[in-house]
């Protein structure tokens, strides 16, 4: 069922930030399916979700996307465009609807989680962390955003995590100012092109005695 220690670092070293795809090449049908899985089961602080995960897929839109994104050609020439989209504002409803959730598939009684509301809320919602809540959402979604990036290697899939891009502009595209969510970082995901150069690039990394300390 798992994956060797050696396979790990194989496909951690074969992913790489694809700048350029090919554009015939299109993620099937299961391989996607495990992909979207994936950023659905990503955990997330109090297991909150205070995410939309956007996949554009009309051609004219990825165009107006490219012109906000750079210019970077990965936006058009993928398979599936992600933009990662957060809630601006926690509020009661978002945990409500949470709470919700978790008693429709775990059973038990609403009443019961109100400790675990009260909490959230002096959390996040009425307490010191919601004045900078927009960060700790977008934590949230780089988290998503490693997910994918990893499900996509161990599926022989290419992506390019990008924050080059204008999140505004994304907004006023995808129609989502004023709507209480917001774009943070996008990724194309797809097979990156025969002659795409950066794909044999050695990686550029400090080295593990530089950013690994053990505390013993
Ligand atoms: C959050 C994030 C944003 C990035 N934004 C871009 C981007 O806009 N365009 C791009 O070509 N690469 C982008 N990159 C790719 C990085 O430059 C790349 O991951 C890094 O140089 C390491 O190279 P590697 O991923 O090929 O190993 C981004 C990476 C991350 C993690």
């Amino acid at each position: 069922m798992f994956l060797s220690a050696e396979k790990i670092v194989e496909l951690q070293n074969w992913r790489y930030a694809t700048k350029k795809f090919n554009p015939s090449k299109k993620i099937d049908d299961k391989s996607w399916k495990a992909i979207e899985d994936s950023l659905v089961l990503t955990p997330s602080s109090y297991g909150l979700q205070p995410w939309k995960f956007y996949v554009v897929q009309n051609p004219e839109i990825r165009n107006e996307l490219m012109a906000a994104s750079w210019k970077q050609a990965q936006v058009v020439d993928c398979s599936h465009l992600i933009v990662f989209v957060i809630k601006e504002k926690l509020d009661e409803a978002h945990i409500d609807s949470f709470l919700k959730s978790m008693v429709d598939t775990r059973g038990g009684d609403l009443a019961a989680l109100d400790g675990y509301k009260k909490m959230m809320m002096g959390d996040l919602v009425t307490g010191a962390r919601s004045q900078v809540i927009g960060e700790w959402a977008a934590r949230q979604a780089y988290i998503a955003l490693g997910n994918l990036m990893t499900t996509c290697a161990f599926l022989g899939v290419d992506a390019c995590p990008m924050e080059g891009i204008n999140p505004k502009k994304y907004d006023e595209i995808l129609g989502l100012t004023g709507s209480g969510w917001k774009t943070v970082v996008a990724c194309p995901v797809g097979y990156r092109a025969n002659d795409d150069k950066y794909s044999s690039l050695k990686k550029v990394r400090f080295k593990n005695s530089e950013v690994v300390t053990f505390v013993k």
